[in-house]
């Protein structure tokens, strides 16, 4: 079997990334100089002014053969305050769907992608129940104006990585560090992902309404060793399966002693038409004899801008552990960070073969969305790492230029597909 005519081929971004002219959670945490930083400085500067130009923005989707985009909507943009609405920036969107519509691009739109209002870790964290309350409101309201418009709808980004980023890590805002909340923070988020998607259902039962989730292909540094194997398994399934398991056991448990024990019913149902896969990686994990870092997780290679290994056999093994869940498959993101475009174009071929080959062996796969459509800003990175199949030139006023594995991309349907 080959890719059904219906397959779609995206590109994906996110609002904060690109858009510019925002006041978040982010550009605050900016301004405030809390971001724990290497030693350069990294600064938003309006991001790549999309919210100006997405017009001509959009060509560029056209130019390189996609039929579909994947965008979020920024929350904070729409509530600058928990009872204020920006009506304006309603309608903007509206154009810009109605422009996607007009071109014959479906759009699947994110709800949360990472940022967030800076009212709302005042008055409603995300470890805190009245968030769903908060997140639904911001949401219904995006529903309402948009549910004819849009078929395919993922509530979150990556849950998973920004919970530990913002919970964790102390990375992002609200910084906090302390890895047994993060599953309070996950509780509310498929909390606030049940509340949508009803609200979805109710009005649309043909929506599709997913997640976006990352995973990680996890590898024992040493296979002999017992202890590098079972970390393997904590650290995977936190990381790949607390959802999936979720999902069908109506509990969210997960059990590390002496950092996490946690189990809690959440009447979740099965209440989930696609995952989106997020596959860049493989990572390595070691188990150290040393109370303070027993967790060694590393990159054996490091082949991309962002040192990442490119390990593309890694996105079989991904499919082949969402594809018992029975549900449809997105691979919501894909891509690489590098200046070297004929690697960019290797990276894209080689994933999108591992894809018809699954599909082939009767994986649900409904689309591949490259990661991403332009170079962008990548959060505590900047705008140095560039994954865009459009290039953006920051030193002369952020002009475009299609890359040539922009142009390549085409190519690669074309060729994967007669394959
Ligand atoms: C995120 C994107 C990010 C990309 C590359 C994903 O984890 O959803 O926002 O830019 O990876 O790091």
């Amino acid at each position: 079997m080959s890719f059904p005519n219906d397959f779609l081929w995206g590109v994906s971004t996110s609002a904060f990334q690109i858009e510019g002219d925002i006041q978040n959670d982010f550009t605050e945490w900016e301004r405030l100089g809390l971001f724990k930083k290497s030693d350069k400085e990294i600064l938003y500067n309006n991001g790549i002014e999309h919210w100006k130009n997405w017009k001509t923005d959009f060509e560029f989707i056209n130019q390189i053969g996609a039929n579909s985009y994947r965008f979020s909507i920024e929350w904070a943009r729409i509530f600058p305050g928990p009872d204020k609405i920006d009506y304006s920036a309603i309608l903007q969107y509206e154009k810009m769907i109605d422009f996607l519509l007009e071109n014959n691009i479906e759009p699947m739109l994110t709800l949360h992608h990472f940022s967030n209002p800076i009212w709302l870790h005042e008055i409603s964290p995300w470890d805190e129940s009245s968030v769903i309350q908060s997140f639904c409101k911001f949401s219904r309201l995006i529903v309402d104006k948009f549910i004819d418009k849009i078929n395919l709808w993922a509530t979150f980004n990556e849950p998973v990585v920004w919970a530990l980023a913002a919970y964790a890590a102390g990375k992002f805002p609200p910084a906090k560090a302390k890895l047994s909340q993060t599953m309070d923070v996950l509780y509310n988020m498929m909390q606030a992902h049940v509340c949508i998607y009803d609200y979805i259902k109710a009005k649309r039962p043909e929506a599709q309404v997913g997640i976006a989730k990352h995973f990680i292909v996890f590898k024992e540094s040493n296979t002999f060793s017992l202890f590098d194997k079972g970390l393997v398994n904590r650290v995977n399934t936190y990381f790949n399966k607390i959802f999936l398991d979720a999902f069908k056991k109506n509990e969210l448990s997960f059990h590390f002693p002496p950092l996490i024990s946690y189990k809690k019913k959440i009447e979740l149902n099965d209440k989930i038409d696609f995952w989106g896969i997020n596959y860049y990686y493989r990572l390595h994990v070691k188990f150290r004899f040393s109370i303070k870092a027993p967790i060694y997780i590393y990159f054996k290679k490091q082949q991309t801008d962002m040192g990442w290994e490119i390990y593309p056999k890694g996105l079989k093994e991904i499919i082949r552990l969402v594809k018992p869940t029975g549900k449809d498959i997105y691979i919501t993101e894909n891509g690489i960070a590098t200046q070297d475009d004929i690697l960019r174009t290797k990276y894209i071929y080689d994933h999108v073969k591992v894809v018809k080959k699954e599909l082939s062996k009767g994986a649900k796969i409904k689309g591949y969305f490259y990661w991403s459509l332009f170079d962008n800003y990548e959060w505590l990175e900047g705008k140095e790492k560039r994954f865009g199949l459009v290039f953006v030139d920051y030193q002369n006023g952020n002009l475009r230029k299609l890359k040539s594995s922009g142009k390549d991309y085409k190519r690669i349907i074309d060729v994967v597909t007669k394959m």
